[in-house]
């Protein structure tokens, strides 16, 4: 029997824009023009290359929790993103720690030396204070040894990222979950590749509202131009997408996910789990 597909997990925190669209319609009765207006809601993610909204602390440590803790030990998750994603992290967390970085661009061999100048940093910085702890607390050298590897790969698509990533790390049982971090266009590539494909995806969403939005007045919005390529109502039945229950999303993630909103300034944020067979 062949392996059950490692389910491919895409992590996403989304803002609600109402985009009203304005279509003309032709009443034949008077045979003039007349126009149907409606307000869809699409998926804000982001703005000017990076976030729409200021640091949210409630989801920058869940971000990092979920995707950084592996399901056993000695094993590491990868995060899939684009190469202007990658960019987005502030240059000293460059690859991001105690995760398999696996960045996609159509420039592999012009990325390469850049991603790994900055891995051997970041492992040199990571090693001296893993070090200055293990010296002042006595720890032992096993413990370090379990813990997730840091590290980035750089790969020309989708596919060759999940087969070099089968390749290298789970072939040898040391790869744990694999999400996809985005932007656009790679949950883009993601979602149109796995329609009808092998295996379940998932989407771990963390709902964003400013508060005036959460109250009723939905002028009350963060400005963006980059889009989730799924907008809420295809959510609905008709793409055979699925909101999963709480309990799934804890069973996906590792941790507590209640589905409540959690305040946080002047914004609230809630995390929702979505599934398409
Ligand atoms: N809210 C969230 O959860 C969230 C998560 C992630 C990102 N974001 C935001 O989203 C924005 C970035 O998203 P984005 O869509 O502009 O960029 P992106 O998806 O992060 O990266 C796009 C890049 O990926 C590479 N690429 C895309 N398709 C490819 C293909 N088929 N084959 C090979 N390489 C391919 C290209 O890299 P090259 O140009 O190097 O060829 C392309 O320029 C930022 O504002 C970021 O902050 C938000």
């Amino acid at each position: 029997m062949p392996p059950t597909p490692r389910p491919l997990t895409l992590i996403v925190a989304t803002t609600p824009i109402p985009t009203p669209i304005t279509t003309p319609t032709s009443t034949t009765e008077s045979s003039s023009s007349s126009s149907s207006s409606s307000t869809p809601i699409r998926l804000g993610i982001g703005h000017s290359g990076t976030l729409p909204w200021p640091r949210i602390k409630t989801d920058m440590s869940f971000f990092a929790r979920v995707t950084s803790r592996p399901p056993v030990p000695g094993t590491t998750n990868a995060i899939i993103m684009g190469r202007k994603t990658y960019d987005s992290v502030p240059a000293p967390l460059r690859p991001l720690a105690k995760r398999i970085s696996t960045i996609i661009t159509r420039d592999v061999e012009g990325l390469k030396p850049r991603v790994a100048r900055e891995v051997e940093g970041r492992k040199a910085k990571l090693a001296a204070s893993a070090s200055a702890a293990a010296s002042t607390s006595g720890g032992n050298g096993n413990a370090a040894q379990q813990q997730p590897a840091t590290d980035a790969i750089v790969c020309g698509g989708l596919d060759e990222a999940l087969q070099e990533l089968e390749t290298r790390y789970g072939d040898e049982g040391k790869l744990g979950k694999v999400f996809v971090i985005g932007g656009a266009e790679i949950y883009g590539a993601v979602l149109g590749a796995a329609k009808g494909g092998p295996g379940p995806v998932r989407i771990v969403m963390t709902n964003v509202e400013k508060k005036g939005y959460a109250e009723g007045d939905r002028g009350e919005v963060f400005e963006c131009d980059t889009f989730f390529p799924v907008d809420e109502e295809l959510f609905g039945e008709k793409e055979g997408w699925r909101r999963v229950t709480p309990e799934e999303v804890t069973e996906w993630v590792g941790e507590e996910v209640t589905g409540r909103w959690i305040e946080e300034g002047d914004v609230r944020v809630q995390m929702v789990g979505y599934e398409r067979q």
